[in-house]
């Protein structure tokens, strides 16, 4: 049973997109709950009804300023989630998840409000040992990776140094229903579109690279699990401890779709990470955190 927030004024920034919709409806029962979204990714049919709505830019310090007014949790989801993104525009990225971020927590410290961060675990890179743990050092293989390792380690400076409530999550490959399915989403919501259209699904290099998929649900149960903790100042791993090469997943996908389409093999991606699987003993010791959806049926009732 996850302990949940409630009778908190919450924001949940980036909670018109895939992760923080999902997190916003499971916190409006019991939680003033407020978004911050500059829909460039979000959607508005993602937004709770429940949950009051602030349209804005989170690198503007008055939006971030009015979103935060009074708060004392703070899930903070906005970002860029294409790694490819990061690459090709590494300053506008670094706008986003850094120099906003540290502007959040500077504003958590006046307010002394708690904040869950979304960190990754591109901070790895390439790791030395598989399945990953946090003691792993960083060794980012793209702007995007390093941006969330310095995101990551703030969280943790910030406790430190103000004694600031702050958890980082460091989510491995999140798919699930509300994954946007453009070129720069998700492996699965690309799969998907793909396969449902019968269009070839195009499997980046060999398709050797592995990934550990883990649905959404499990995501925000990790959320709740962090907004409630007694470990902050902490960074935990959110995966499954298993994981799949991306060329048994496009099978899988064309297979349960019952799809025609063929797999087609393109160019390996730049800054691409070959082998992703996740230790999750931390999260599970410390946080309670238990992964509930194997990859299989989680595909199944996505498609
Ligand atoms: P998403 O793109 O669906 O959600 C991000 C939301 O932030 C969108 O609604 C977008 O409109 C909003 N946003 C972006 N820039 C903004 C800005 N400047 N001001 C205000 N709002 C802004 O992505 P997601 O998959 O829900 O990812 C959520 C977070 O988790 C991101 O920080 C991402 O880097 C991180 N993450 C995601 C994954 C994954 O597999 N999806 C894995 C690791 C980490
Ligand atoms: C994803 C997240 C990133 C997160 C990271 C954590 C997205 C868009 N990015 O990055 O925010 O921090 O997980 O691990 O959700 N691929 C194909 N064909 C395609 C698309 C992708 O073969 O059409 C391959 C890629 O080359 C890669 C794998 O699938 O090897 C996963 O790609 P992607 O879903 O973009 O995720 P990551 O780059 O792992």
């Amino acid at each position: 049973m996850v302990q949940t927030p409630a009778s908190k004024t919450v924001l949940v920034t980036g909670g018109a997109g895939f992760v923080g919709s999902h997190l916003v409806d499971a916190l409006v029962r019991e939680n003033e709950v407020r978004i911050l979204d500059d829909f460039s990714t979000g959607k508005r049919s993602n937004v709770n009804d429940d949950a009051t709505l602030i349209e804005g830019d989170i690198r503007d310090s008055e939006t971030l300023r009015r979103a935060t007014e009074d708060v004392d949790l703070i899930f903070h989801e906005a970002g860029v989630v294409s790694v490819q993104q990061s690459v090709e525009n590494p300053i506008q990225a670094n706008e986003v998840e850094l120099d906003a971020t540290l502007a959040l927590l500077e504003r958590a410290r006046e307010l002394d409000a708690r904040v869950v961060l979304a960190s990754s675990c591109a901070i790895y890179g390439q790791p030395t040992e598989i399945p990953v743990s946090e003691d792993e050092p960083f060794s980012p293989s793209s702007p995007y990776g390093l941006q969330k390792s310095a995101l990551d380690h703030y969280a943790r400076l910030y406790e430190e140094l103000y004694g600031l409530e702050t958890v980082a999550l460091r989510y491995f490959n999140i798919y699930g229903p509300r994954q946007s399915s453009g070129d720069y989403s998700g492996v699965i919501s690309i799969f998907k579109r793909q396969a449902t259209n019968g269009e070839p699904i195009t499997v980046d290099g060999d398709g050797e690279q592995t990934r550990d998929f883990v649905h959404v649900d499990d995501v925000v149960r990790a959320n709740l699990l962090a907004a409630t903790t007694d470990h902050v100042g902490e960074a935990y791993n959110v995966g499954t401890g298993a994981s799949v090469t991306i060329k048994e997943l496009a099978e899988t996908i064309r297979d349960v779709s019952g799809s025609s389409s063929d797999v087609v093999h393109t160019d390996p991606r730049q800054g691409d990470i070959e082998e992703s699987k996740a230790d999750i003993s931390k999260a599970r010791d410390k946080l309670g955190y238990e992964p509930t959806i194997p990859l299989d049926e989680g595909i199944s009732s996505l498609l």
